[in-house]
């Protein structure tokens, strides 16, 4: 074909018309209406736009189901005068606002100028995309604040990722007082109902609604690290969705310390979600030519409902967030030491343990605390990374070499960022901690936090660790984290930085993990803090799984595993089967139920061995192995919350389905039996339809007259029966494509 002069002049207004347009092979794609200013990514089933006002403002323009490529979003335009009170900046739905202006709702950033000036207008100036990532410059009406917004949308998911860059282009340092990653806006409406996590600790992850009314609510931490009194993700469904069906929004944040997540809906009933550093008490010094970039705030949207919300967040962590994303390694069986031995290690007792766990098909046996320094109580040692002459006179090689010939990798607690005052590193460093001169040092589980901000506390921890693994075989670390900061000092810098401790850790925290696993690719970590207390999108990225909670009773479990599941995928979810009765509640479990509970997620092992009869091992190898072969379903595949075991309900069950589809598992509980009533049918989900499918028990039993084979319609509309009757019972059921 002759390409005319009048062709190229046609296809240049086209290009000029829609802007510039970027798709990506990855499967989404960023594209500049420049006739109407719009900015619009699309990928998997999500549109998500904003645009330029008339006044040069960002306003958030959509964020739903994706739209037809041949819609063009009208442009933002300032909305017309409501009253003659407020200015028209509280009715804009800014993407990321200063706080100036007359705002009076949460804003992107507000600042602090050393003349005492505390207003900020951000407007647009320009944008570029690089890769899969848009970025977008604001900068204020008068001042050389210059904000750099990313934005990022996942093809497999829909999910954004959004961020924001704040550099001081001025000629004096500033004061960030306040720096949100990202403000979303929901459509303009009253129906919509919040769920969101809290909880304490061994009660990690209770699930609560409230209804989105006028007025804010406030999810985050002050306590210098994620915590687990709000996890840090929300999801907003529209008040008739549910677990199946209907619209709902939901993200989490990336980052490992003080946090905040406000859902607010204002005046005129626009509901906002804003999400980053916790501005309470925040004060981020920021030099001349330099620059604070946010912490990620991920994003999505379904209108499939929250069981549909929580397995894109699943799939996002898989393919996007792990280290070893997009094709994590199955979670290895583990043993840890803690439930059995506390701090009373030693090379025979760990090696006797490390015998009878291989014995069960264990592949990973990991010594807990109490091996290093003089720990042998939580009262002191923290700090002092050397091996314990008296528990291990040969240093751990002979335990280490003794787990290697049982056919099994080894693991080891560390607390890296804590200090004990009864410790040589406090007794030589007293000033390495958070603290406030002349003031107490509250201890939390008699100890201290070290002041990882300090370049010497920082080399000094990442040396410990670095010469530990460069001296030992060690395929894994649990890093632990058992209090919350107090007197957030740093006396070593000018008060007017001190608070930049907020910031500067957490780096610091996340620059060791990095530099670790560069030098240590083999070596897999595990987040645990008191037990759920670290887990976000940022620690997630560094590290390979999480400790769940410190309850490990399996009927708790299943209510704590549901709240966690909401966020957080079953892949790094770590799951011990322990002893009974409990500890924490003196409930007495089957053996079997035990191990069901646990096999929903990543399956560990924290009984004492010792106390254990024949059948308990025949039982346990029985159901490891049986583990191994429905285990990448159960971490890597999507799941079904089919019956929730929240608000005192007498059953639970989950499914969990293999990407291909070709493999389910069920796992059902039933918690107590009232009367004579049977366990209710059980309807999978998910499953091919026209597949077929043969079952087989791992544990339970089903009633004799279920078909052995039968099409996925069948196992989702005719379902199966359970037959289970007493208390605390428990069954799995795999279905397998024919
Ligand atoms: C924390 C962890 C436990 C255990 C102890 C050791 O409580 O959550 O699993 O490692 O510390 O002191």
């Amino acid at each position: 074909m002759r390409v005319t002069r009048a062709v190229v002049v046609m296809l240049i207004a086209i290009i000029v018309a829609i802007g510039d347009a970027h798709a990506a092979a990855s499967g989404q794609s960023i594209h500049f209406d420049q006739a109407n200013k719009v900015f619009r990514l699309d990928a998997a089933k999500v549109t998500y736009a904003f645009g330029v006002d008339d006044k040069g403002r960002l306003q958030s323009l959509y964020w739903g189901p994706r739209l037809d490529a041949s819609d063009r979003l009208p442009p933002a335009v300032t909305p017309p005068k409501a009253d003659g009170i407020d200015g028209d900046i509280n009715r804009v739905r800014q993407e990321y606002s200063g706080w100036g202006g007359g705002l009076y709702y949460e804003p992107g950033v507000k600042i602090t100028f050393p003349d005492g000036n505390r207003d900020l207008e951000l407007h647009y100036q320009s944008y570029s995309i690089k890769g899969d990532t848009l970025y977008v410059t604001l900068k204020d009406i008068e001042r050389a604040i210059v904000v750099t917004l990313e934005y990022e949308m996942d093809a497999g998911t829909g999910i954004v990722r959004r961020s924001a860059t704040i550099s001081n282009q001025t000629a004096t340092p500033v004061v960030i007082e306040q720096a949100n990653a990202a403000t979303w806006f929901l459509p303009r409406s009253r129906d919509y109902t919040l769920r969101f996590l809290s909880g304490r600790w061994a009660g990690e992850n209770d699930i609560n609604e409230r209804l989105v009314q006028p007025g804010k609510t406030v999810l985050e931490s002050r306590r210098g690290t994620t915590g687990m009194q709000n996890e840090p993700w929300f999801a907003v469904r529209r008040n008739d969705a549910d677990e199946t069906h209907g619209q709902v929004w939901f993200g989490a944040l990336a980052w490992s310390g003080s946090w905040q997540i406000a859902i607010e809906q204002d005046q005129v009933e626009q509901v906002r979600i804003s999400g980053g550093f916790n501005p309470f008490d925040f004060g981020y010094k920021l030099a001349p030519g330099a620059s604070l970039s946010t912490p990620s705030f991920y994003a999505g949207v379904t209108t499939d409902g929250l069981g549909e919300a929580s397995r894109l967040m699943h799939r996002l962590e898989l393919t996007k967030i792990l280290p070893q994303a997009p094709a994590p390694r199955v979670r290895p069986v583990l043993y840890n030491s803690w439930e059995a031995t506390g701090f009373k290690v030693d090379e025979p007792g760990q090696i006797a343990l490390a015998e009878k766990a291989a014995s069960i098909g264990v592949e990973r046996f990991v010594m807990d605390d109490g091996w290093f320094g003089a720990r042998n109580s939580d009262k002191g040692g923290l700090g002092d990374w050397v091996v314990n002459q008296q528990k291990f006179p040969h240093g751990l090689k002979p335990l280490i070499d003794r787990v290697h010939a049982l056919g099994m990798d080894f693991g080891l607690w560390v607390e890296p960022e804590m200090v004990n005052p009864d410790s040589d590193l406090y007794r030589a460093h007293p000033d390495w901690v958070l603290y406030m001169n002349g003031r107490p040092r509250t201890e939390g589980r008699n100890q201290l936090v070290l002041n990882l901000a300090r370049a010497d506390v920082r080399a000094y921890v990442y040396n410990a660790l670095d010469k530990l693994l460069s001296e030992n075989d060690i395929a894994f670390l649990k890093w632990d984290y058992n209090r919350s900061w107090s007197e957030p000092g740093w006396p070593a810098v000018a008060p007017d930085e001190q608070k930049n401790v907020y910031v500067d850790f957490i780096r610091n925290y996340y620059g060791i993990l990095q530099e670790l696993r560069k030098k240590h690719p083999k070596v897999e970590i595990e987040s645990c803090s008191s037990g759920g207390g670290r887990i976000d999108l940022g620690v997630m990225h560094l590290t390979d799984e999480v400790w769940t909670s410190d309850n490990t009773d399996a009927f708790d479990r299943l209510r704590i595993q549901d709240g966690f599941t909401q966020a957080w995928t079953p892949a790094v979810m770590m799951a011990w089967v322990t002893d009974s009765p409990t500890w924490v509640n003196s409930r007495t479990l089957s053996l079997e139920y035990r191990f069901l509970s646990s096999m929903q997620g990543s399956l560990g092992i924290g009984a004492d061995l010792n106390k254990w009869q024949p059948q308990d091992f025949a039982t346990a190898r029985r159901l490891v192995a049986e583990y191994k072969a429905i285990r990448k379903t159960v971490q890597q595949g999507s799941l079904y919350r089919l019956v929730s075991p929240q608000n005192g309900s007498e059953q639970s069950a989950t499914e969990s389905i293999s990407p291909d589809r070709a493999h389910a598992v069920l796992f059902a509980f039933l918690h107590s039996s009232t009367e004579n009533y049977p366990y209710p049918t059980v309807h999978l989900q998910g499953l091919d339809a026209n597949a077929k499918y043969r079952i087989h028990a791992i544990a339970g039993t089903f009633d004799p007259r279920t078909p052995l084979v039968a099409s996925g319609a069948y196992w989702m509309h005719a379902g199966i029966d359970l037959l289970m009757r007493g208390d605390f019972q428990a069954a799995a059921v795999v279905f397998d494509k024919e």
